[in-house]
């Protein structure tokens, strides 16, 4: 088992490892106690661990109870928000008990901005069960709901109080839903780490806790500077301002992971294009997005997607500021005035 701890506004330790779950109950009891603890969960998750995750508190003398939502992106939104408050009083939580989220990027999100608001903020786990999650979502404190204008354009900065990573509870992901998480790590390995880039030419299944540990490393250290996301946290974001605009434009059909695996070729290829970086870059991350039968492109137009930016919560006023390679292993943040979006996605859409 490996052990990541994170010093930000909260200190927690994500834990990562095979079989963690089965010590959920008494890891929680002594991380963070509490006498309630409420499962946030979808109808996919709980029907595959929602029980046994159940009797795994019960028996470490937690109250139970458990909130299931349909599964898909269309629950994170602010009607299950809502309910989800509401379920909280009616069980009677607490600030010192604890919000449990079990499964993967909308649970997190929807859980995290639950726990954020609900009594001002109750204590808050992560047990990722996708890839994405895993990696990214279940780390750093974002949590949001989709509002019709765009996506997380309501929610919070609010950390978990400790993250259980059990890698046997991805053997159950649809290969489609471990690609999202596979276009994640793909990120991590453009933004900052070059050894970790070249290390996906090994299928990642088969060194799944190794690169979990490594991609959450990568985010605790940008995190850790940058809590808040004022700064270099935007590293974070490669790929995703096109991204979101494909998932907003699809109406959520196209998941996050493919979405961003689409918006990191275009923003290579258009930063290909600027002189930003080499062509030989964008084509290693195009060869490793398609290697893993993720897309590296939409059928959007650049008029749609610049359109479908604007929207994007990243927009500053007149600019957004995209984030496109220099080399595999380091980016760079650059401001693109609005009325240029459409020709830098334009140039990111067109084949090197
Ligand atoms: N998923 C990007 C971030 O947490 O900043």
């Amino acid at each position: 088992m490996k052990t990541i701890c994170v010093k930000v506004s909260k200190t927690y330790d994500i834990l990562i490892g095979d079989g963690i779950l089965e010590n959920a109950g008494a890891i929680l009891k002594d991380t963070v106690g509490g006498q309630a603890a409420a499962i946030i969960t979808d109808d996919n998750v709980a029907k595959l661990y929602g029980e046994r995750l159940l009797s795994i508190l019960a028996q470490n003398g937690y109250r139970t109870a458990s909130f299931i939502f349909p599964n898909g992106e269309s629950s994170k939104s602010g009607g299950t928000f809502l309910s989800l408050l509401d379920f909280l009083a009616a069980e009677k939580l607490g600030r010192a008990d604890v919000v449990v989220a079990l499964g993967g990027g909308v649970t997190g999100d929807l859980a995290g901005f639950a726990a954020a608001c609900y009594m001002r903020g109750i204590r808050f786990a992560q047990i990722p069960t996708t890839l994405l999650a895993a990696v990214d979502s279940s780390v750093g404190g974002k949590t949001a709901v989709n509002l019709d204008a765009g996506k997380n354009l309501a929610g919070a900065f609010y950390q978990p109080d400790v993250v259980l990573c059990d890698i046997a509870l991805l053997s159950t992901l649809t290969p489609q839903t471990f690609r999202d998480g596979v276009a994640e790590v793909i990120k991590y390995g453009v933004i900052a780490d070059k050894d970790l880039f070249e290390a996906l030419k090994i299928p990642i299944r088969d060194q799944l806790e190794d690169i979990i540990a490594r991609c959450v490393t990568i985010k605790r250290d940008i995190v850790s500077g940058d809590e808040f996301e004022y700064g270099n946290r935007k590293l974070l974001n490669f790929g995703h301002t096109v991204g979101h605009a494909i998932e907003l434009l699809s109406e959520y059909s196209v998941s996050h992971g493919h979405a961003v695996a689409a918006g990191m070729a275009i923003a290579g290829r258009a930063a290909a294009r600027m002189g930003l970086c080499g062509e030989d870059s964008s084509r290693s991350i195009t060869q490793m997005i398609l290697s893993y039968d993720l897309p590296d492109n939409t059928r959007y137009d650049a008029q749609m997607l610049a359109e479908a930016c604007l929207s994007d919560k990243k927009r500053e006023g007149e600019s957004i500021t995209m984030i496109f390679p220099k080399e595999i292993g380091k980016c760079v943040l650059k401001k693109i005035p609005v009325g240029q979006m459409k020709a830098v996605i334009a140039s990111g859409l067109e084949e090197l």
